[in-house]
């Protein structure tokens, strides 16, 4: 395929699938290729797709559709599929129903170029296979749709958990971390070029390991590297699995006022029965003690968390402690979810769907009910405070208005003043809903 052509990428699913596109961009620019945000523009269009829930893949294939009328008018378009829907879907999207010209899995970005040369040779332009030690490590991203401020990195791929219920292990294969001198590289390098806040990515951060040269670096070691970049730099990072949380991590957390005091803590149910059956690998009980915890150890910090909602033989009372534990918590905010069986998952293979859809979505609605109240009752508190936001940019509602972050990541929306995005600035809250606060500049002499 010659190369000027423009290649236009929709992404789908975690924060990680849009790391990997900013990955994917990298390597086809330094071969050549041009970016374009108009799909009008494109000569190539790559969709990087999400397989955890039934509705996320529908919801690709019906864009496949789309981009086939396309391909009607415009012959030469090349449609090319990546990420976690490849290997599942390969043989019937390419074969059967002919939506494809390229199908590449998460490790197999490197071979773009050559895949990209093999379309319309007759050649099938297919890689998904999954890799021991790919971490694209020396590869920069070229960061896409970016508002200059908040950018991610991501530390690790694959996950060996094997949750029942979760495609990812399949999808994105064994778990490894990338060497830890690049990701402080990185961290460094965006500071250099203006962003103040980065969001280290991986299914399990808590059980990132990197070795080299006799030294041993794990998550809490690596965050305290990263902080060290700079004091004005803000971290985050995405996904704490409950069962590798450790105390060493948060006092790491506590001891560097630039990692953000907000813990993502995905607790998926409260019964214990549910858990087991999930295969998680802790209890209700072990759970609400790495809450009690951070609680200790980082007063003020925010918990959030993921939830499922009818998974197999969830009954009333399971579904009860989920609401009662949601409670105990007083969660800051949550990402709820009705069970979706996939294929290749153990519980696919072992455990039966049986929650009927009626009840699954009427505990779903339960449970989003009581996380609005949670979080309202949560964000409640902060009225009144001076709280330090860093701004992000100008507000969707309004010209006059900026918004940004807190630490615990609430999101601030409030009267611009003489300052910019990327600035630090104090701000009253003086009203909030359940989702945003609502507030005006402060007084810096009272910070
Ligand atoms: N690695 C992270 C989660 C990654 S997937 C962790 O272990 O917490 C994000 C969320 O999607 C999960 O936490 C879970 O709540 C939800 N999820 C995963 N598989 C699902 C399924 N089959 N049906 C419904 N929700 C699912
Ligand atoms: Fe899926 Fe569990 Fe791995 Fe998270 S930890 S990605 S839920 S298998
Ligand atoms: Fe992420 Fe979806 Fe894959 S949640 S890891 S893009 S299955």
């Amino acid at each position: 395929m010659k190369k000027n052509k423009s290649i236009y990428i929709e992404t789908y699913g975690c924060q990680m699938n849009f790391s990997d596109s900013e990955i994917v961009a990298s390597i086809l620019t330094a071969d050549g290729y041009e970016i374009t945000k108009e799909i009008k523009l494109a000569d190539i269009i790559f969709v990087n797709t999400c397989s955890i829930r039934e509705h996320a893949e529908e919801r690709v294939r019906k864009r496949l559709q789309f981009f086939r009328s396309l391909r009607k008018k415009s012959p030469d378009l090349v449609i090319g599929l990546l990420g976690c829907m490849a290997e599942r879907t390969k043989v019937a999207l390419m074969e059967e129903e002919q939506l494809l010209d390229l199908i590449a899995g998460p490790d197999a970005y490197r071979h773009l170029p050559q895949l990209l040369e093999q379309v319309g040779t007759g050649q099938p332009a297919i890689d998904t296979i999954l890799s021991v030690d790919e971490t694209y490590a020396d590869i920069t991203p070229v960061r896409l749709d970016s508002n200059g401020i908040s950018s991610f990195i991501s530390i690790m791929r694959g996950c060996e958990n094997y949750c029942s219920y979760c495609v990812v292990p399949s999808a994105r294969g064994q778990e490894r971390s990338r060497n830890a001198a690049t990701i402080v590289n990185e961290t460094r390098d965006l500071f250099e070029k203006g962003y103040r806040e980065v969001t280290l990515l991986g299914q399990n951060v808590n059980s990132y390991q990197w070795s080299a040269g006799g030294e041993t670096v794990n998550f809490a070691m690596l965050l305290e590297r990263v902080a060290l970049v700079n004091p004005l730099m803000r971290i985050r990072f995405a996904t704490s699995h409950p069962k590798d949380l450790s105390e060493e991590l948060l006092h790491t957390l506590a001891r560097h006022p630039n990692l953000c005091k907000a813990i993502h803590l995905p607790v998926q149910s409260g019964s214990n029965h549910m858990l087991d059956l999930m295969n998680r690998k802790y209890t209700r009980e072990d759970y609400l003690n790495r809450i009690q915890n951070i609680r200790q150890i980082l007063p003020g910090c925010s918990i959030s968390t993921d939830i499922i909602a009818g998974f197999c033989d969830e009954t009333e009372e399971d579904h009860l402690e989920t609401l009662a534990l949601m409670e105990t918590v007083g969660y800051d905010a949550a990402f709820m979810f009705k069970y979706s069986e996939r294929p290749q998952t153990l519980a696919a293979d072992t455990l039966k769907d049986n929650v009927p859809e009626e009840t699954k979505e009427r505990r779903l609605r339960e449970i989003i009910a009581l996380q609005q109240k949670l979080s309202l009752a949560n964000n409640q508190q902060e009225v009144g405070k001076i709280v330090e936001v860093l701004i992000e940019g100008k507000s969707k509602r309004s010209d006059s208005q900026y918004f940004g972050r807190t630490s615990q990541n609430k999101v601030v929306v409030f009267t611009k003043a003489d300052s910019w995005p990327g600035d630090y600035i104090p701000v009253k809250i003086t009203r909030t809903t359940s989702a945003t606060l609502l507030g005006e500049f402060a007084n810096p002499d009272m910070q």
